[in-house]
C-alpha cells in the first residue's frame, strides 16, 4: 500500500529522532511491501526564522492533504522572549486546532528491562501499561474569554475552561472504545467537586456509558488521581480527561517509564478505529542542550511511529514489528543514554534508529 506522511521535524533535537523514525518507516516499506511518501515542512522555531509564523497555512495544506503527521518537537532558548508575539508552541495549538485533533494519546508501558530506570521503587512501576486519553482542542488551552487586561486596582487575567456537550462525549467515546479494545475498565477524572465543566462531563459519562455496557466506568477526581499515579499505578489502564489535567497527569505519568525519551503519542481527529488522521509525536520537547549531539533516544518516536501505522493506516503487524524490534534492541543490552545503566551499551541517536531497523526487517 501507498501513503503519505507530512513530516514536521521542528527543533532542536526534532530532526534528529524524525530522521531515526523515518529510517523505521522506510525499513517497514521494505519488510512489507509499503511506500511511504514523506513530505518535508516546516513547525515551530524553525518556521518562525522563514516565515514569522510558528505554523504557515502552506504547512497545514500538506499535513491535511497527507495521511498522517510524524512530528518531532518545537522550541529552544533562541524564540524563549515572553515578550515576543509569536512562539514555537503557538505551533502546536495551531496545528491541534486547526486539523481538528481532539484526541490525545499518551500510552505509558514500563517495560521489564527498565524498571531500574525511574526514580520510583521498582516494586511499584512494575507491570504498568496504561494509556491517557486527553482532550486536546478544548478547555483552559482555547476557551473565551482569554486575556489580560489593566484596571484601576492593577492588572488582570482570565481564562476559561469551556466544554460543550459535543466536545465531552467525542473525547468520552474515544476513552469507551479504547477501554473496550484493553481491560474493560474506563476512569473518568474530573475535578466534580468544584468545577461546573466537570459536573458536566461526568454527568455525560454517565450517559454514554450506556452505549458500552462491558465496560466499566470509575469517576476519580484529578487531585486524587495524581496520587493514585504513583501510590499504585500497575491495576490502571485507561484514563480519559479533559485538556490541562491530561497535561499535567501525563507528564506526571511519563516518569514511571523513566524516560520521557521512551514515551509515544498520537492525536487523533476522531475515534482510533485504523484509518483516523493523525499526528505522532514523542512527548518529549526539543531538548536544546542535547542537539545536535546524536544523544538523544529515538525511541518515543519510533514508537509513535508505530502508532501511527496502527491508527491512520490500519497496520497492527507491521505496528507490533516496530514494538517488537524495540524491544529485541533493548533485550540485546543497548541503550541511549537517558536510559544507561551499569554493564549495558551506550549508542548514539543513529545506532539506536539503525539497530531497530535492521531488527525490523530481519523479523
Ligand atoms: C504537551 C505540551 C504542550 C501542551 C505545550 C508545549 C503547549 O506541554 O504537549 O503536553 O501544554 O499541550
Ligand atoms: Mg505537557
Amino acid at each position: 500500500m501507498e501513503f503519505d506522511v507530512a513530516v514536521l521535524s521542528g527543533d532542536g533535537i526534532g530532526p534528529e529522532v524524525v530522521a531515526e523514525a523515518t529510517k523505521i518507516l522506510q525499513a517497514v516499506g521494505e519488510r512489507f511491501g509499503h511506500r511511504f511518501h514523506l513530505h518535508q515542512a516546516l513547525v515551530g522555531g524553525c518556521a518562525i526564522d522563514v516565515s514569522g509564523t510558528a505554523l504557515s497555512q502552506e504547512t497545514l495544506d500538506i499535513c491535511q492533504q497527507c495521511n498522517a503527521v510524524l512530528l518531532g518537537a518545537v522550541g529552544g532558548p533562541k524564540w524563549d522572549d515572553p515578550q515576543a508575539k509569536v512562539h514555537p508552541e503557538d505551533g502546536l495549538l495551531a496545528l491541534r486546532k486547526g486539523l481538528g485533533l481532539f484526541a490525545n494519546l499518551r500510552p505509558v508501558k514500563v517495560l521489564p528491562m527498565l524498571v531500574n530506570s525511574t526514580s520510583l521503587k521498582p516494586e511499584i512501576v512494575k507491570g504498568v501499561d496504561l494509556i491517557i486519553v486527553r482532550e486536546l482542542t478544548g478547555g483552559l488551552y482555547f476557551g473565551q474569554p482569554k486575556k489580560q487586561w489593566r484596571t484601576l486596582e492593577g492588572r488582570q487575567a482570565v481564562d476559561t475552561m469551556a466544554y460543550s456537550e459535543a466536545e465531552i462525549e467525542r473525547i468520552l467515546r474515544v476513552g469507551f472504545e479504547l477501554a473496550h479494545t484493553r481491560a474493560k475498565k474506563l476512569i473518568s477524572v474530573d475535578k466534580a467537586n468544584v468545577l461546573q465543566s466537570s459536573r458536566l462531563w461526568r454527568q455525560i459519562a454517565i450517559e454514554i456509558s450506556a452505549d458500552y455496557p462491558d465496560v466499566e466506568l470509575q469517576h476519580m477526581l484529578v487531585d486524587a488521581c495524581a496520587m493514585r499515579l504513583i501510590r499504585r499505578p500497575a491495576d490502571l489502564d485507561v484514563l480519559v480527561t479533559e485538556n490541562t489535567f491530561g497535561d499535567i497527569l501525563t507528564d506526571e505519568a511519563s516518569m514511571l517509564a523513566g524516560s520521557m525519551g521512551m514515551l509515544s503519542s498520537a492525536s487523533l481527529a476522531g475515534i482510533p478505529r485504523g484509518k483516523t488522521f493523525g499526528v505522532y509525536e514523542p512527548t518529549h520537547g526539543s531538548a536544546p542542550s542535547r542537539a545536535g549531539q546524536n544523544l538523544a533516544n529515538p525511541i518515543a518516536t519510533i514508537l509513535s511511529v508505530a502508532m501511527m501505522l496502527r491508527y491512520s493506516f490500519d497496520l497492527e503487524t507491521e505496528a507490533q514489528a516496530i514494538e517488537n524490534a524495540v524491544l529485541a534492541a533493548l533485550e540485546q543490552g543497548y541503550r541511549t543514554y537517558d536510559i544507561m545503566s551499569e554493564g549495558k551499551i551506550k549508542v548514539g541517536t543513529k545506532e539506536m534508529g539503525e539497530l531497530i531497523a535492521r531488527q525490523i526487517k530481519q523479523s
